[in-house]
């Protein structure tokens, strides 16, 4: 029976007969003799793999020269991968188009702000702009289907590879004014949206606009940029999303693979014809920051709030940054339980053996050079071999969240443009608050700005800079009917052209809040201020509020002496409807932060599914089917305690002596449902 995209949820492909988990590697067979590949095939057999992701550089090995293909090695390497039990994802190659291509029409290689055209010799020095690119890609693409489109072994398709950087040439600049044409409709519309009296920037037609990606130029033309860059990615993986498509068995799922937080385009809008979120999860630094690293997790979900897969992830060590240490004992496994425990529902390690040549020998691998393990098999081996087990009661399951965040592209464009203060990162800002309400809730769901959040009794939008008019009344219906809103500093302060709004912050729900930010001060160094939980301080921002409407809350203020803030009210709430809503003016430090956060689950009968006393403890839970997988990670290098749920059966993992090991993970199965937005503790 073919499967629905309702399927699609919780398990990792469409296929019923297939494992719900995929665990597995990219693997290059083009970079081997193939007498070779039985012996590789059986070592990830030995790992407990049942995934490879295949060919998305192979471009150059299946068209070796222009219309002329050769697929025969990769039907044989498709068919020996499934004689290993491995189920195959197809990495379309477009990431790398070979050396015959890009000699005989230049114009298909990328123009970088400059002007300047990218050469041959690394990957992504594709215009992706390019119509005759497009073709040639969308040619590759389309044999590819044609051939594996119904192979049963073929479970799904990778669309390119970490997408992001952006052309320049004439080409872009002529699809740049089309978009720009579409957006706006008329020159007058454009010019009054960008306010380009300023600088005497009045444009007479949309021919004249520059395409610029930074520089001095009008914030809505940079902002405008983004929405460019998004709106042209999304047409590229269309292209190629068509063409496999029309040939491809609708089991088999179509995704591609992204980087977290890039900023290359808002990926809640690539991801709405894409089956699946994808991305791959690299820690630069061997002390892996557990929160900010469950973070990314939350946000790839929340790309189509649907289970995930972790394309690629490290086998070790990465080979980008200055010391490249690699992760201690443990973590490997810690990470990809992570990953579980967040939504993934695949995870496959890049890669598999040591290249003997290319820019990247050094990475971190699961074999060596000479096909004999290193020494992190056993680690990846055993995490296999346990997921395995848990496979049946991970089986449909979905993460439990208790609350939701937003994270919104546009506002973080905005302010990246516009920051103010060198330090107002706003990722930094977004984890900062998603922290404490990660450790409290042990479920934070991160949503685009239009999801739907009825369920969801507190959503926390950090720094909610853009808010259009449709923003605000979906939020106040949200507030209205019973919710808890509650919005950083920054927030309803532009609107989607990155104009200011003619209010004062928030903008349009400056009336829903019933007070405005009076002004907003760029801090040197920090403001202490006292409110309701406690005292504490503020850095990099602090907002003076000013309540309007009589029944509005203030639950802090800034101290004396502070300048123009002394005793100004720095954080207010007001009840309104069966809601409520929270406006907080200052970039917290993490104690006053945590206090806030933990007042305001409180309120909200928000509580940890499970207590633990150590924040290097990460809890969480996956939900579904009539059964719930609690997992419990221990990030750090002591031993803690744990008390295991009451009625629960461990199911992988040690705890010893009632305490779990340093870096040990325990999982349980426990046979019933947990909803996945009930507020209270469960166990
Ligand atoms: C990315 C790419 C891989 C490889 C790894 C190594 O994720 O997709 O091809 O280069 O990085 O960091």
């Amino acid at each position: 029976m073919k499967g629905s995209a309702a399927d699609m949820n919780a398990r990792a492909t469409r296929f019923a007969d297939r494992p719900p988990i995929a665990f597995g590697t990219a693997w290059y067979p083009e970079h081997w003799p193939e007498e070779r590949w039985e012996k590789d095939l059986a070592w990830m057999e030995k790992a407990n793999f049942n995934t490879v992701r295949i060919a998305e550089f192979a471009w150059s090995t299946m068209e070796p020269r222009e219309g002329e293909f050769d697929f025969e090695w990769l039907d044989r390497a498709i068919a020996a991968a499934s004689r290993h039990g491995m189920m195959v994802v197809l990495g379309t190659p477009s990431a790398a188009p070979p050396a015959w291509m890009t000699q005989r029409y230049p114009d298909v290689l990328r123009v970088d702000e400059d002007g300047v055209r990218a050469t041959h010799g690394g990957r992504r020095h594709f215009s992706f702009a390019s119509e005759r690119y497009r073709m040639f890609a969308r040619r590759i693409a389309e044999k590819m289907a044609e051939r594996y489109g119904d192979n049963p072994n073929v479970v799904g398709w990778q669309i390119d590879n970490e997408i992001g950087p952006p052309s320049f040439g004439p080409e872009a600049e002529e699809r740049w004014h089309s978009f720009l044409e579409q957006r706006y409709g008329t020159i007058d519309t454009l010019n009054e949206r960008w306010a380009t009296e300023y600088w005497s920037q009045h444009y007479n037609n949309f021919g004249q606009i520059p395409l610029r990606a930074t520089g001095q130029h009008n914030p809505g033309l940079l902002l405008d940029f983004k929405h460019f860059t998004t709106a042209t990615w999304t047409d590229y993986v269309q292209n190629q999303l068509d063409a496999i498509r029309a040939h491809a068995d609708p089991r088999q799922f179509v995704t591609t693979n992204t980087m977290f937080w890039n900023a290359g385009f808002d990926h809640y809008e690539l991801h709405e014809r894409l089956d699946l979120a994808s991305w791959d999860n690299y820690i630069q630094d061997a002390d892996p920051d557990w929160i900010a690293n469950g973070a990314n997790h939350d946000l790839v979900r929340g790309y189509k709030q649907r289970n995930f897969w972790l394309m690629e992830t490290q086998a070790g060590r990465v080979d980008w940054v200055p010391i490249n240490r690699a992760l201690a004992p443990g973590q490997v496994r810690e990470m990809g339980w992570q990953a579980v425990q967040h939504g993934a529902d695949a995870i496959l390690y890049w890669e598999f053996r040591a290249a003997r040549n290319g820019q990247e020998t050094y990475y971190g691998t699961v074999l060596g050079q000479d096909g004999t393990p290193a020494p992190i098999f056993n680690e990846i081996a055993k995490l296999g071999g346990e997921l395995r087990e848990a496979m049946p009661a991970l089986a449909d399951t979905e993460p439990v969240y208790r609350m939701a965040m937003l994270f919104d592209y546009d506002s973080r464009w905005a302010l990246d443009l516009q920051r103010l203060h060198e330090d107002f990162d706003p990722i930094r800002e977004f984890t900062d608050f998603y922290r404490p309400f990660r450790l409290g809730s042990q479920g934070v769901a991160v949503l685009p700005v239009d999801a739907e959040l009825s369920a969801y009794p507190l959503v926390v939008a950090p720094a909610l800079n853009v808010v259009t008019a449709s923003d605000a009344e979906r939020l106040e219906a949200y507030v209205r009917g019973g919710g808890h809103l509650v919005l950083g500093p920054r927030s309803g302060m532009k609107d989607d052209a990155n104009a200011l709004w003619p209010q004062r912050q928030p903008g349009p729900l400056e009336p829903l809040l019933g007070a405005q930010v009076e002004q907003f001060y760029a801090l040197d160094q920090p403001v202490k201020l006292t409110g309701a939980f406690g005292a504490g301080e503020a850095a990099i921002w602090a907002e003076w509020l000013s309540p309007e409407a009589e029944d509005v809350e203030v639950l802090a203020r800034y101290d004396d002496p502070a300048g123009w803030l002394d005793k100004k009210p720095a954080i207010l709430s007001r009840p309104v409807g069966r809601g409520r809503i929270t406006y907080v003016g200052a970039w917290l430090q993490p104690d006053m932060m945590r206090r806030l956060a933990e007042k305001l689950m409180a309120d909200e009968g928000i509580g940890p599914i499970l207590s633990t006393d150590s924040d290097d403890v990460e809890i969480g839970a996956r939900s579904g089917a009539g059964k719930t997988v609690l997992i419990a990670i221990n990030h750090g290098d002591e031993p803690q305690p744990l008390r295991s749920p009451v009625g629960a059966e461990r199911i992988a993992g040690t705890v010893t002596n009632g305490a779990l090991p340093a870096h040990g993970v325990a999982v349980f199965r426990v046979d019933r449902d947990m909803l996945s937005t009930s507020k209270g503790a469960t166990h």
